[in-house]
């Protein structure tokens, strides 16, 4: 099943496990919108067609849901009640840190083996190097800030941009760095309003236009915010606010996010095999690395500091 925000490259990784699976023998079912489709009973058997051409999809086949039944004892008992009428033997949960807490609270409760996938574009699970999606979420977000740029400059306008992050800022760094971000806003990093003024008026004596990336889960609480407060101090300044929004969700997944679905999904069938479970699959300098579901959600990936550092320098 895919559940939480969908990522491109979840498909593939779907594709991945269904094929693993039907390689050993091992019946294979979709769960159709997550923990939802676990309550409401909705499993169907997937075949070696079912994932045909879906790996350069982007969205899930399997739908996804946040499930708020799931988060109540009674939920989780019908949703287990479900999994065993119909004789399953292990999950692989693909998702962000919302889906892995549910895995965890669930396994505990009913010594259930489930293997998870990091899928969100917000990359802000321990255990792997980058989840699926990141990597189509910033070339996404980077091909509408070079856009943004475009009219920026052509009137001298300064440009704040959200990006999507709910708690994290990688999606911002990235983006803001292959854009030429003058500066990038991030929870990370506590924003000195005082600091980001002096940067822009620096620029706009070299420069003609700025471009702000902030992410949406700053501190400062998103750009509009934040545009607003720097256009009380700099009245002179042709402001604009462009939030990128879920846009940044969809479209074709990159190569990147296709080849790390399917190894993730190939694998989580081969550690569901040989007895794993509670863990998430991660792929970390190119090995494969299991990380225990409380420790992929509560230890947050560090976003690098350097990256930080430079985009200032590089301004
Ligand atoms: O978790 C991924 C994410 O896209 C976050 O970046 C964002 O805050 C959130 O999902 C939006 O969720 P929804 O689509 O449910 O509004």
């Amino acid at each position: 099943m895919t559940s939480g925000g969908d990522a491109p490259g979840m498909n593939a990784a779907v594709r991945a496990v269904v094929r693993t699976c039907l390689k050993f023998d091992i019946e294979v079912f979709g769960i159709k919108r997550g923990y939802a489709g676990m309550i409401e009973d909705v499993f169907f058997e997937l075949n070696k067609r079912s994932v045909s051409n879906i790996i350069q999809r982007g969205g899930t086949i399997l739908k996804s849901a946040r499930s708020k039944d799931f988060m109540t004892e009674e939920g989780r008992k019908t949703a287990h009640e479900n999994l065993k009428a119909r004789g399953i033997d292990g999950l692989v949960v693909i998702g962000g840190d919302g889906t892995f807490t549910g895995a965890l609270v669930f396994s505990k409760e009913y010594n259930f083996p489930i293997v998870g996938i990091p899928g969100t574009i917000d990359n802000d699970l321990f255990g792997t190097d980058f989840t699926i999606g990141y990597d189509t979420a910033i070339n996404t977000a980077m091909r509408a800030i070079d856009n943004i740029k475009d009219t920026a400059n052509a009137h001298n306008r300064v440009f704040f941009i959200e990006v999507m992050g709910r708690d994290a800022g990688f999606i911002a760094i990235r983006s803001g760095i292959a854009t030429g971000a003058e500066s990038v806003i991030i929870p990370e990093r506590k924003t000195n309003l005082d600091e980001m003024v002096k940067v822009m008026v620096d620029h706009t004596t070299k420069k003609t236009s700025s471009i702000i990336v902030v992410a949406e889960g700053d501190e400062s609480g998103g750009a509009y915010k934040i545009a607003e407060k720097v256009s009380e101090r700099l009245e002179d300044f042709e402001i604009r606010v462009s939030i990128l929004g879920h846009l940044q969700r969809g479209g074709s997944p990159t190569c990147m996010d296709r080849v790390l679905g399917s190894r993730l999904g190939y694998e989580a069938v081969l550690a569901l095999k040989a007895g794993k479970a509670g863990i998430m699959i991660g792929e970390m300098s190119g090995q494969i690395v299991y990380t225990p579901f409380d420790q992929a959600c509560k230890h947050q990936q560090e976003l690098n500091p350097v990256l930080i550092d430079m985009v200032n320098i590089l301004a």
